[in-house]
Formats: structure tokens, sequence, C-alpha cells
């Protein structure tokens, strides 16, 4: 008999929710019974899944029995204050919240890069940062064969990664603008139509970087297992409606060159290159939205570092997808293949299971064992 099991999602109303209910459709993701949760505001509205309408309830403590598996994304602090209730249900949590990424006792998976890390959950998963996702999927390829020393790294984030109420400012704004009336900043702290400005994320005074690049910073260190690479991050939100950009420069240890970062990426997982210097053709959010892989292109030497060790390129990929959605229910489907002890009751010591394997296995490295250079 197949294993389905009891999914929850808190947040079903907001942007990444929706894309979970699609995501779970067009993966075809075994669901036995779907528990739609929001806040106060949206309880006993419903929403459609599967042929079926669903009663939004609000997220309690009391929302997880019988729950397997718990997709939160309904903000850190929702995270922080109803996961415990649902690991001690019995479900696991797939965040995509920032409340726990950093806590050394949770898995932070990208599938493409660290799936194996999925087994070490102690009933909770994180899924990165969005930006990070974006620049680590392609970057981890070529980290595995010639390792990255130093990144910089600028985003051209789009509303969609603020949520529904951004993507809802950037068109009432540009409205308002094209029709000439004024318009009063309410999701963001600035005016969005025909302007951009540095993330919206509170800046360390001591450091002038805000939270959005020192996740960046600290997560990627924490996927690569690699707490020397160099990272230098500016976060940008411009008025794209929905799908994150990067111009990413790379330096790597020994000398590299654009063949080389073509021939890698043309079979990495999870990306695809859109390269066409002759049509002037290049990643886009427009071509990235709605599709799961990490876009590359511009692939070029950085002109700037004449030791041929240095790369340039530049990334849009759909953080909706990749960045939010698309990798929490990846890292759902991998996790689902590992039950019967995938419920937090039957999980069993990692020992027991650390000879066996996940799809994506072989495109990363053992569990506990470094990158070798
Ligand atoms: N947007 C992205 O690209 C992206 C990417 C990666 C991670 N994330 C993370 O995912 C989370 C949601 O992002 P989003 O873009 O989907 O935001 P959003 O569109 O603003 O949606 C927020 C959702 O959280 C729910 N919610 C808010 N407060 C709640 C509470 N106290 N109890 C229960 N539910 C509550 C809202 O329900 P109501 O409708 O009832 O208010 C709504 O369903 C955030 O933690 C964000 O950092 C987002």
């Amino acid at each position: 008999m197949s294993y389905e099991p009891v999914v929850a999602i808190a947040g079903v109303t907001g942007a990444v929710g929706a894309e979970f209910i699609a995501t779970m459709d067009r993966r075809a993701f075994p669901v036995r019974k779907l528990k739609a949760l929001a806040s106060a505001r949206s309880a006993g509205k419903t929403i459609d899944f599967r042929g079926e309408r669903i009663v939004i309830e609000e997220l309690t403590e009391k929302s997880f029995e019988g729950v397997d598996i718990a997709l939160f994304s309904a903000g850190s602090g929702t995270s922080r204050k109803f996961s415990p209730a649902a690991v001690k249900a019995g479900a696991v949590v797939i965040d995509n919240s920032s409340a726990f990424r950093m806590d050394p006792n949770v898995p932070l998976v990208i599938p493409e890069i660290n799936a194996g890390r999925i087994r070490e959950h102690k009933g909770i998963i994180a899924v990165p940062n969005c930006s990070a996702i974006t620049a680590l999927v392609p970057l981890w390829p070529i980290h595995k064969a010639n390792r990255i020393k130093r990144v910089i790294l600028s985003t051209y984030q789009a509303a969609s990664g603020g949520g529904a109420a951004v993507m809802q400012e950037l068109v009432e704004s540009t409205r308002a603008h094209l029709e000439g009336r004024a318009f009063q900043p309410k999701a963001i702290p600035h005016p969005y139509a025909f302007n951009l400005f540095s993330h919206n994320t509170a800046v360390d005074p001591e450091t002038g970087y805000n939270d959005e690049e020192t996740k960046v910073i600290k997560e990627t260190r924490k996927i690569f297992e690699d707490e020397r690479i160099a990272i230098g991050v500016t976060c940008v939100r411009v008025p794209v409606l929905r799908a994150h950009s990067e111009a990413i420069t790379f330096e790597c240890e020994r000398p590299i060159t654009e063949h080389d970062v073509r021939a890698i990426l043309a079979n990495a997982p999870g990306v695809k290159i859109v390269d066409d210097r002759a049509k002037n053709y290049f990643p886009m959010p427009i071509d990235a939205s709605g599709q799961d892989d990490v876009l590359v292109g511009r692939i070029r030497r950085d002109l700037s570092d004449a030791s041929g060790h240095s790369i340039s390129m530049f990334v849009s990929a759909d953080q909706l997808l990749k960045g939010a959605a698309l990798n929490a229910i990846q890292i759902a489907e991998l996790a689902q293949r590992e039950r019967p002890w995938f419920r937090g009751r039957l999980r069993p010591k990692l020992t027991s299971c650390r000879h066996r394997t996940l799809p994506y296995d072989n495109a990363i490295h053992p569990i506990h064992s470094r990158w070798q250079q």
C-alpha cells in the first residue's frame, strides 16, 4: 500500500503557501489529507486542493495532531512559536523561515547540494534563504571541482521575495505612478514604482550589512561546510514582480576558464545555461518565473583578476519556487522516501541509516566527509 502523508501548510494564504499547493500538484506529491493553516484573519476562508474545498483553520499548537509533514511559511516568529508543538505531535517540520537555519541541530538543505543531511533531522529541516539558494545551486558544482575561496555577489531581488503584500504594493504603486496619483508606501519603507532600494531588512550599525546579506554569508558557509569561504554581498530590492537575479563573481583556488564553468554547469542538477552572446540573451526574471531551474549566463572571465582564477556570471531564479516552495517539497519528497521512520516518533538513531542513499546522493559529498580538493 502506498504511503500518503498528512500534510499541514502553515501560511497557506501567502505567496509561498500558494506555491506549496501548486508545486505539490505539479509533482504529484502524495497527500492523504491537507490541513490549511493561517492566521485568525483567514480562518473560515477556503482553498481548493485536488478538487476538494478545504476550510482554512487558525494555526494553533493543537493544529498538528496526526500530521506527518508540516510545511511552514508564515514568518520566523510563527515558526519559532509553533514548530515545537508540531514536532511534539510527531510531524517533521520543513521551515521556510530563518528561525532555525543557523541552529547546529537543524539541517539546512538544498537537495542538489546536501540531501544527505536530511537524515540528521531531529524534527526540523530548514530551507535556506532564497538569495542563498539562487547563488549556491550553480556555485556548488564549481566549488566541488575547484574550491571557491571568494565570492562577490549583488542581488536584484523581486517584490515576491517580500510576500503577497509587497507584490501588491509594486502593482498598485506602479498604477498610481502612471496615473499621476500619490501613493503612500505601506508594505515596504520606500517608493517602489520605478525605483530600487537597499534590501529592507535591518542594517547592523557596526558592519553596515543588512540581515539579508548576513544570512547569505552565514548560510553559504553552513551549506558548503566551508568556514573559510570569503563572501561580500550587496542585496537590493528591484521593481520586478517575481524571480530574483544576482551578479556573481567568484575566485577559485586554481585557474578556471569560462569553458570549464560551462562544462561543469552543463550537467549540474537544477541549473540551466542561458548564455547567448550573439543574441544578447541571458537570464531574465521573466524567463525564470514559474520554472524550477536557476538560469545561468553571462559566464565570462573576471578581467579584474589577471591570474585567471576568477569568473563572473549572472543568474535568475524563481525564489518562490527553487528559493522556497520547490526546495521544501524536494526535501519532503526525499524525507518521505525514507519512511517509515520519517514521522518524528518513528525516527531511528542516525547511525542506523548512514549507509542508505537518497536521490541526489551522487551529486553530494558523503555525510561527514569534507569536499576533496
Ligand atoms: N516570498 C519568498 O520568496 C520567500 C522565500 C523564502 C522564504 N520565505 C519565507 O516564507 C514565509 C512566508 O513568506 P511569504 O512570502 O509567503 O509571505 P506572505 O505572502 O506575507 O504570507 C504570509 C503567510 O503567513 C501567514 N501568517 C502570518 N502571521 C501568522 C500567524 N501569526 N499565524 C499563522 N499564520 C500567519 C499569513 O496568513 P494570513 O493571510 O492569515 O495573514 C500568510 O499565509 C516568511 O517566513 C518568509 O521569510 C519567503
